[in-house]
């Protein structure tokens, strides 16, 4: 069941305990509708992943309701810093490596070190971030492949049923995406042109911003929108050899624990919401076990197991 509800104080309180309970609240910002969930909570984002129909992990863009809880997520360098004092809150989304502190899940990052992060200036999408307390991890609330939506019926047309909540705060202001710089890198790279124009960037700065087509340095993890494991990846495995670590998905290599040298199920339900959540976090936990080969149970491909593959083949054919 999808509910529309009008802004007011008790809805807004009411999205937020729809979203402490691991479900899904689309809402309004300046720029495009969001589909909102606890960033914090990596089962909740699978649930967007779902919704949307997404074939594959993106990162998503973590909203925060001040700079102080920015800071505490991610490291700012001091240019990051200068742009975000300068155009936030509002349509600006910058990338940062993630500091020790970070609370947005390995998911909504999909698995990278650095986040995504935003203070929309929309009021009502600050007093929902203020009020969970935690950052709202949040694409633009549209099914996979279609355009974002601007309206509350746009949301409600592509996602009526799949979302529990959507906040209409009508129209939004600007109906086109933030703009996202990267300071993962020596210098700023601009990964998305948005509502904020690079001309803004750059005379605000004072220096020229590369974009993402042109910046050739391609060091793991850091311009590659992924993550990849060190260890090689060898899927769709129905055995496990004494060199490998595995990573099961509802006990179809529990057989075979004793050889491994380390083990994890996705899933030992076979849900692949759980499967989702778990991925990121297992890969990292594989790596560090110190493995140079891992394992990977055959994962279906229907629903959220297409996107799960689809990581998995990227990652496998990144070495
Ligand atoms: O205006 C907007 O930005 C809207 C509203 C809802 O805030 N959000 C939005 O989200 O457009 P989405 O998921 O449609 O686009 C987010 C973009 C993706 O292209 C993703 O690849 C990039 O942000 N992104 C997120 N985290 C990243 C990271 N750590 N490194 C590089 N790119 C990242
Ligand atoms: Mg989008």
């Amino acid at each position: 069941m999808t509910i529309i509800a009008a802004i007011d104080p008790e809805s807004i309180i009411n999205a937020a305990g729809i979203l402490k309970e691991g479900r899904l609240v689309a809402l309004p910002t300046e720029t495009v509708y969001g589909l909102g969930a606890d960033a914090t909570n990596a089962t909740a984002v699978a649930a967007i992943y779902t919704a949307k129909g997404r074939p594959s992990f993106n990162p998503l863009i973590a909203h925060v309701s001040d700079l102080s809880q920015a800071t505490k997520e991610a490291y700012f360098s001091e240019i990051a810093l200068k742009l975000a004092e300068k155009f936030w809150p509002g349509p600006l989304t910058i990338v940062a490596p993630v500091s020790s502190k970070c609370s947005v899940c390995d998911l909504a990052r999909a698995g990278l070190d650095s986040v995504a992060l935003r203070i929309p200036a929309d009021l009502t999408a600050q007093k929902l971030i203020s009020t969970l307390g935690r950052p709202i991890a949040a694409p633009s609330a549209n099914r996979s492949g279609h355009i974002s939506s601007v309206t509350a019926a746009h949301v409600g047309s592509d996602l009526f049923g799949k979302v529990d909540l959507i906040l209409d705060g009508g129209p939004t202001k600007f109906g086109l995406e933030s703009t996202i710089v990267s300071f993962c890198q020596p210098e700023p790279i601009l990964l998305r042109a948005g509502m904020v124009t690079r001309e803004t960037i750059e005379s605000f700065l004072n220096q020229r911003i590369k974009s993402a087509a042109d910046y050739k340095i391609i060091a793991p993890g850091m311009t590659a929108s992924h993550y990849a494991p060190l260890a090689t990846l060898r899927l769709n495995a129905l055995d496990i050899t004494e060199d490998e670590a595995a990573i099961d998905f509802g006990g179809q290599l529990i057989q075979f624990q004793k050889h491994s040298l380390w083990m994890r199920d996705l899933s030992p339900t076979q849900n692949l919401t759980e499967a989702a959540a778990n991925l990121f976090t297992y890969l990292r936990e594989a790596d560090r076990s110190g493995t140079k080969k891992i394992a990977i149970a055959p994962i279906p491909t229907f629903g959220l197991g297409e996107a799960i593959q689809d990581r998995l083949i990227r990652a496998s054919a990144s070495k």
